[in-house]
């Protein structure tokens, strides 16, 4: 069935709220990124996604976010940011303009001084995707002091989807970092409580192989990417591809789900490779065309479908929106692809980096 849109649910929630009565306090949340297997690329209206995507959420790349508030007595919103507790305008800037947008939901915001203090696991730079964990990080953090303030139950199961519905609005894929092991976002026939406005938790139905699936993430550039995903999102609008593609990754979505719970892995490294290679193939065939893979990429990929094809490992290769690879396996696995990967992959990353991570368990409060 259908959900419908719960931000008219939202706003007569935010209709209710009076200045706060409390003065001041503070939360804290630790938040991890996710990686997509099915991926989405194209998106319409308020951030809403052309088609449904599945991602399994991580551990060791997380942002930590501390908000510290004060009730005031003008109004207005504002903010101090520091990264890495220092200011950093750039992120500063897209912060403000985000709680700018929420506000109508959010109105208390106006009556606060908020300090927003947040760092991230993974090296400054490291090319990996920062949105999904730093805005769903924020996003929890808010809702804390909502509950604070108002008393609104974290316990309650419409929590979780509020906290991903407000990330989805500042980054789509934050939307799918709040839950456990893996999660799907875009309404799709194959599961029935799916919605575009947020994400849903799959680990109910999850096969124990992919609860400790890990992810050795291969540091091949850090450098900013020459289009950005938001740039990248939006010149799908004139992909000659571009319908077939939402078609496509609509009918891989009820093949994955199938694949999650019975634990084919075969099956699953046939989907998620050829998913990365479609993400890329979109962004060739745009107009004007990008490329953000980088030869290392494609020499890595060769490397890694080698090794698959000698050793009989079941491990995989996927790529976000940009040159870095993710390698996917089972932990079974684990001393063997260490070995791997220092002996042959190793040498084609940036200073030798790469991150050893592994599908967790979600966010976190400190
Ligand atoms: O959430 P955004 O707007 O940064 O877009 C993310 C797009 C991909 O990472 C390439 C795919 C995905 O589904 O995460």
């Amino acid at each position: 069935m259908p959900i419908r849109n719960p931000e008219t649910h939202y706003l007569q929630q935010a209709a209710t709220y009076k200045p706060p009565n409390l003065r001041e306090g503070r939360t804290e949340w630790k938040s991890p990124s996710n990686i997509a297997i099915v991926k989405y690329w194209g998106k319409h209206g308020k951030q809403l996604p052309q088609n449904p995507s599945i991602s399994l959420t991580l551990s060791e790349a997380y942002t930590r976010t501390a908000v510290s508030y004060r009730v005031k007595k003008t109004r207005g919103l504002h903010v101090d940011f520091l990264f890495d507790d220092r200011p950093y305008p750039l992120f500063a800037e897209k912060i403000y303009s985000f709680l700018n947008q929420i506000l109508p939901f959010f109105p208390f915001l106006d009556w606060l001084d908020l300090a927003i203090s947040s760092s991230n696991s993974f090296p400054h730079s490291s090319g990996i995707a920062s949105s999904a964990s730093s805005m769903s990080a924020l996003v929890l953090g808010l809702l804390d002091i909502e509950q604070q303030l108002y008393g609104v139950s974290k316990a309650d199961p419409a929590w979780l989807q509020r906290a991903s519905f407000f990330s989805r609005l500042a980054s789509g894929s934050a939307s799918r970092s709040l839950f456990p092991y893996a999660a799907l976002w875009g309404h799709t026939p194959y599961h029935d409580s799916s919605s575009n406005y947020f994400a849903v938790g799959l680990e109910n139905r999850l096969h124990p192989v992919f609860k400790t699936l890990r992810d050795s993430i291969l540091i091949i550039s850090s450098e900013t990417k020459i289009v950005s995903s938001r740039a990248g999102h939006s010149l799908m609008e004139k992909n000659p591809y571009a319908m077939i593609r939402y078609q496509t990754a609509s009918e891989t979505i009820k093949e994955l789900l199938g694949v999650l719970h019975t634990g084919d892995i075969e099956h699953f490294i046939d989907i998620t490779e050829s998913e990365a290679l479609q993400l890329h193939a979109l962004m060739m065939s745009s107009k004007p065309s990008f490329i953000l893979m980088e030869p290392n990429t494609l020499q890595l990929i060769k490397l890694v479908r080698q090794f698959r094809a000698q050793s009989g490992i079941p491990i995989c290769f996927t790529l976000d929106a940009g040159p870095n690879l993710h390698l996917l396996y089972p932990e079974l696995y684990q001393d063997k692809v260490k070995q791997f990967i220092d002996n042959q992959l190793k040498e084609f990353c940036q200073a030798g980096a790469w991150i050893d991570d592994y599908v967790g368990e979600g966010p976190v409060k400190l």
